[in-house]
């Protein structure tokens, strides 16, 4: 496994780089702006193909990398469904598994330090977001936090996983990199309470200025989607209304560029075909399955993903190799849902 934490020393951010071995897919937790052109030369360096950009919480100390690494290769944007990010590709609730070629991790919803905070479990080790740090705890008291749940997601759910647990958290400010379940039960000072209400008391009594970042960074990682509106000026994207009155119809092909998991947990729009993002490049090229489909008959491809940002960026991938009949679904199966479109499952 390659495994490579990264660290920006601005805003005391880890990032984590993950993959299963050298050449496969990678996905990359909590990337920094400042930091990708680092990441991007790692990458290259160890030949991973970046296929997820996660978020573990809307960060207030430093703007996000997710944008600028889905601009710059085309991965997917991860956070948890909490999110008041505006457009991510994906959004995971507590239970999901996040996977790339050769790695599962599991979400574990763990608010408190914000509402939309997600810590992910993988083997011997867990990313602890902002909510476990090594002898210490993510303040709470801005971004919806609420010490009270913060309790529950401590004691409730990570001090539950095994003593030798590696913990590996998003942020650090005295130079620790990793610690234990085992060691944080006993030696975090935020740890060592009896009770909830010891604990809401505690974390009331901090006091702590506000991020210096944070009024930048806050409405900077909201905005994180893809501007949707380019490829809707270009006259490539249909509105959730537009696509229920091609339903069914012969000329068009819908394609569902979503995961297995998604499809399962959400359903599909009936008769559409399933390419999975990852696949996409393969398909489009010559020789593949819609390349062939578009270019063999009048059929126009409408892409569709969970919610128009995987589709958007299929449209402009087929339209660049020559596949002029290429739209999307804008807003996604989102989009579809709100608009009263049917769904299979
Ligand atoms: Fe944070």
């Amino acid at each position: 496994m390659i495994f490579r934490q990264l660290f920006d020393q601005v805003s005391g951010t880890y990032s984590y780089l993950l993959a299963s071995r050298r050449g496969g897919e990678a996905l990359i937790i909590d990337p920094v702006l400042e930091k990708v052109d680092r990441y991007l030369q790692l990458i290259k360096e160890l030949d991973l193909n970046l296929v997820k950009a996660v978020d573990t919480h809307l960060h207030a100390d430093h703007i996000t990398g997710l944008g600028a690494l889905r601009d710059r290769t085309h991965c997917i944007t991860v956070m948890g469904e909490q999110t008041k990010a505006d457009v991510v590709s994906m959004r995971l609730s507590d239970g999901d598994k996040l996977t790339i070629e050769g790695l599962t991790l599991d979400a574990v919803y763990t608010p408190g330090h914000t509402d939309d905070s997600y810590s992910f479990l993988m083997g011997d080790r867990v990313f602890t977001c902002d909510t476990l740090l090594i002898r210490g705890t993510g303040r709470t008291d801005f971004q919806n936090g609420d010490s009270r749940q913060q309790y529950e997601s401590l004691f409730g759910r990570l001090l539950k996983l095994p003593d030798e647990t590696l913990v590996f958290p998003a942020h650090d400010y005295k130079g620790d990199t990793v610690s234990t379940i085992g060691e944080e039960k006993r030696y975090n000072p935020r740890l060592q309470v009896k009770s909830v209400e010891e604990y809401v008391d505690l974390m009331s009594k901090l006091n702590l200025p506000n991020p210096k970042m944070m009024d930048v960074a806050v409405p900077a990682n909201i905005k994180v989607g893809l501007a949707q509106e380019s490829i809707a000026k270009r006259g490539w994207a249909f509105t959730a209304e537009q696509a229920l009155t091609m339903l069914g119809k012969p000329d068009v092909a819908l394609i569902d560029l979503r995961e297995r998991s998604e499809r399962e947990k959400y359903g599909t729009i009936p008769g559409s075909l399933h390419v999975p993002y990852p696949a996409l490049q393969e398909s489009i090229q010559t020789g593949g399955m819609l390349h062939e489909l578009a270019k063999s008959t009048s059929k126009r491809i409408l892409f569709y993903c969970a919610f128009g940002e995987r589709s958007a960026m299929a449209v402009q991938a087929a339209q660049d190799v020559g596949l002029t009949s290429a739209c999307h679904l804008q807003g996604g199966i989102d989009a579809w849902r709100k608009a009263g479109g049917s769904l299979v499952h």
